[in-house]
């Protein structure tokens, strides 16, 4: 037995000298160190052994085993060294890449235009008010002289949100921030009923048409609506404004203009227009060859409108402004489609 352990031995080291790669170790090891290995024969046969070549195989054999064992600790060792040198020659890392860029959260084109608008007018003393997307007809229109029945009424197309029976008042999605100009000066007036205090405020919100939508209109669309009131407030007061913030938005030079126009809830009421940035007011199909683009609808708050609100007409007037921040932004960065706003396309949200 004895000469049986030096063979094993023996065929074991010669056997690991010509092991090449990780997949001859692991076979070397099942051969020579495994469990149905000759070696591992010769200690299942011990039962046969006198009492007197016990020791002595026994010593022999785990001697073996101790030598095999660390032959194959040192080999495994040896071929790890060789595969981190062989890495670290062929697979050179170079300390002078860029890093990976991490990509970046950015704000949406509409948070921008408003935060833009919000810091302009905000600089003019102008506050934020925030009113609901959800109205009543009473709001949306009745208070502000839209009798029912008015033909303006058609110029909005309104979602309308089932509530029971709610006769002449029934629930609307708002069609334009204007309600909140009711809202905000009932609010305003309440804090002291016989002399309300002046008012300068923005309206930003969400509005709803049932439209048929196309590159410039939605059904879903953001506003930003104006409203000052106080003793002795023109229409040069409007003028003043709203041509600073154009010049603010889109240069030093912007010229502008007011065209009449109709609104129940304004008289007089005006259309507000910018000399085109594209073509310098020279025509081009963006303003489809006028030289101007239109920019907000305005007027001074009609008498009714204000009564309604609760302020005194014959002691205050106030001008009001509606404008659609999505249609500024697409001038301004020649954007086609309104739709894009809405389609969460990483392609066009990352230019911005
Ligand atoms: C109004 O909604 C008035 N409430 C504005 C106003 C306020 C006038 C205060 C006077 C005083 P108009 O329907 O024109 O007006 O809408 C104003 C702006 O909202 C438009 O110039 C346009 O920029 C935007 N807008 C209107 N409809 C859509 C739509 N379907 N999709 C995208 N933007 C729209």
């Amino acid at each position: 037995m004895l000469e049986e352990l030096k063979q094993i031995e023996q065929d074991g080291l010669q056997a690991l000298e010509k092991v090449q790669d990780e997949a001859g170790l692991e076979a070397w090891r099942v051969a020579f160190l495994g469990r149905s290995s000759p070696l591992m024969q010769v200690f299942s046969r011990f039962g046969q052994l006198s009492k007197e070549e016990r020791p002595v195989i026994g010593a022999r054999a785990n001697e073996v085993k101790k030598s095999l064992e660390s032959a194959f600790a040192a080999k495994a060792e040896e071929m790890k060294q060789a595969a981190l040198k062989r890495s670290l020659d062929q697979e050179q890392l170079d300390v002078s890449l860029p890093g990976r860029q991490l990509p970046l959260g950015r704000l949406h084109p509409d948070t921008q235009t408003f935060r833009l608008l919000y810091r302009i007018f905000g600089e003019m003393g102008f506050q934020v008010f925030r009113s609901r997307e959800v109205e009543t007809d009473e709001y949306n229109f009745q208070l502000l002289n839209f009798q029912i029945g008015h033909p303006a009424r058609d110029m909005q197309d309104t979602y309308f949100v089932q509530a029971g029976d709610r006769g002449d008042n029934p629930i609307v999605l708002r069609t334009h921030t204007s309600p909140g100009q009711i809202h905000a000066m009932r609010w305003l007036a309440a804090m002291n009923p016989d002399n309300p205090p002046p008012v300068r405020i923005i309206l930003p919100g969400m509005c709803y048409r049932y439209e048929q939508v196309t590159t410039r209109h939605e059904t879903q669309f953001n506003q930003l609506e104006g409203l000052a009131v106080g003793p002795g407030i023109t229409f040069c007061d409007l003028k003043g404004t709203l041509s600073n913030v154009a010049r603010r938005m889109f240069g030093q030079k912007t010229r502008t203009r007011f065209r009449a126009s109709y609104f129940p809830f304004t008289e007089p009421s005006a259309e507000f227009d910018v000399e085109c940035f594209l073509c310098g007011g020279k025509g081009c199909n963006v303003c489809k060859g006028s030289g101007w683009l239109e920019i907000a609808g305005c007027g001074m708050v009609h008498p009714v409108v204000l009564r309604n609100g609760g302020y005194d007409p014959e002691r205050y007037s106030g001008f009001a402004f509606g404008m659609g921040p999505q249609r500024m932004t697409m001038l301004q960065h020649h954007i086609e489609d309104i739709r894009s706003f809405f389609q969460n396309d990483l392609r066009f949200l990352e230019q911005f």
